[in-house]
């Protein structure tokens, strides 16, 4: 059944587990998704990003969620991830999604605040939770965002944030960065910010950037060719913290990248005679399925969704 992102994170807090939100890029990780969470009993958020609109097309993507909901007892959310504009919004309201994000985190503070308002009347007005973003994730986000121009989250700037916009939920920016190269050293997240941004807000909180980038993940897409050297992602224990001071929404897509990766050149290398995509697709789709259940065991939204 499809949901809100509100629906599902209210529910979350109240009980003290964060839901993970997913991102998919094709039929594979959509399917990987809807089996994990209904083998963990787990709430879900379907993410989907501007550029796997471009990739995928809307409708389609917009069509095999919604079939996808329809098919599971365990809800689950449609959520535009990265966000860049109201047309978007908007079309992506049209097509079915339950949820959607304005990301304006890459413009100054007061043009920020606007477009999100903006974007906050237009999904409440039509039922569906809006997620806005201050501060600036090191790394790429949607290719703008360099590691120098990253900015971690004022707790004040977040409170007036959420009170000038309305959002339902707010991402925040605390060290983590996107992609499988998120720390040079020690893994290092900023929790004494974490906890006086939750003093500051209400809303629910996300934390974007958090592969974890396991190695048992990585050193298969190495075995098999793969160039990952000095990848590091967000070790368990600082996103279980993160979860206990108040985030309950977690954004995972660079595990599911590795997991696949791995997979399909394993399976290229040790059957070169194989010639069947679904052979190729499926050992794939069952690498991530492992992924994810792991997250969501992880993030405490196992068993949830009984
Ligand atoms: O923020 C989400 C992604 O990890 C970047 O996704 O390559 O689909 O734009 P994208
Ligand atoms: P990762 O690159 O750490 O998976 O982050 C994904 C994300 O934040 C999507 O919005
Ligand atoms: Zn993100």
């Amino acid at each position: 059944m499809l949901v809100t992102n509100d629906q599902l994170l209210s529910t979350a807090t109240n009980q003290g587990y964060a839901v993970g939100a997913f991102n998919i890029h094709n039929l594979e990780t959509l399917s990987a998704i809807v089996a994990a969470s209904t083998k963990e009993h787990s709430p879900v958020i379907v993410a989907v990003t501007p550029s796997t609109i471009d990739y995928a097309g809307l409708q389609y993507l917009a069509n095999i969620v919604k079939i996808a909901a329809d098919s599971v007892q365990t809800p689950m959310a449609l959520h535009l991830d990265h966000g860049k504009d109201l047309t978007m919004i908007s079309r992506c309201i049209d097509a079915g999604f339950t949820s959607v994000m304005i990301d304006g985190s890459h413009l100054e503070p007061e043009k920020n605040i606007a477009l999100t308002k903006q974007a906050v009347n237009l999904a409440h007005s039509r039922g569906v939770s809006v997620e806005g973003e201050i501060g600036r994730l090191a790394g790429v986000e949607e290719a703008t965002v360099e590691e120098k121009e990253a900015i971690l989250t004022e707790p004040e700037a977040a409170g007036e944030f959420v009170s000038r916009t309305g959002v339902d939920a707010l991402a925040v920016a605390l060290g983590t960065s996107h992609g499988a190269y998120k720390f040079k050293g020690k893994p290092r997240l900023d929790f004494e910010r974490l906890k006086a941004i939750r003093r500051e807000v209400k809303v629910h909180l996300v934390l974007h950037g958090a592969s974890g980038v396991p190695s048992w993940v990585v050193e298969k897409a190495v075995t098999y060719g793969a160039e990952l050297s000095e990848a590091q992602g967000i070790p368990d224990e600082h996103v279980k913290k993160a979860i206990s001071l108040g985030v309950v929404k977690v954004n995972i897509d660079t595990d599911l990248r590795l997991a696949f990766v791995g997979a399909v050149r394993e399976i290229l290398a040790s059957s070169p005679s194989e010639l069947d995509p679904r052979k190729v697709l499926g050992a794939a789709k069952e690498a991530m399925e492992h992924v994810i259940q792991g997250k969501m065991q992880l993030f405490g939204s196992s068993g949830k969704a009984l």
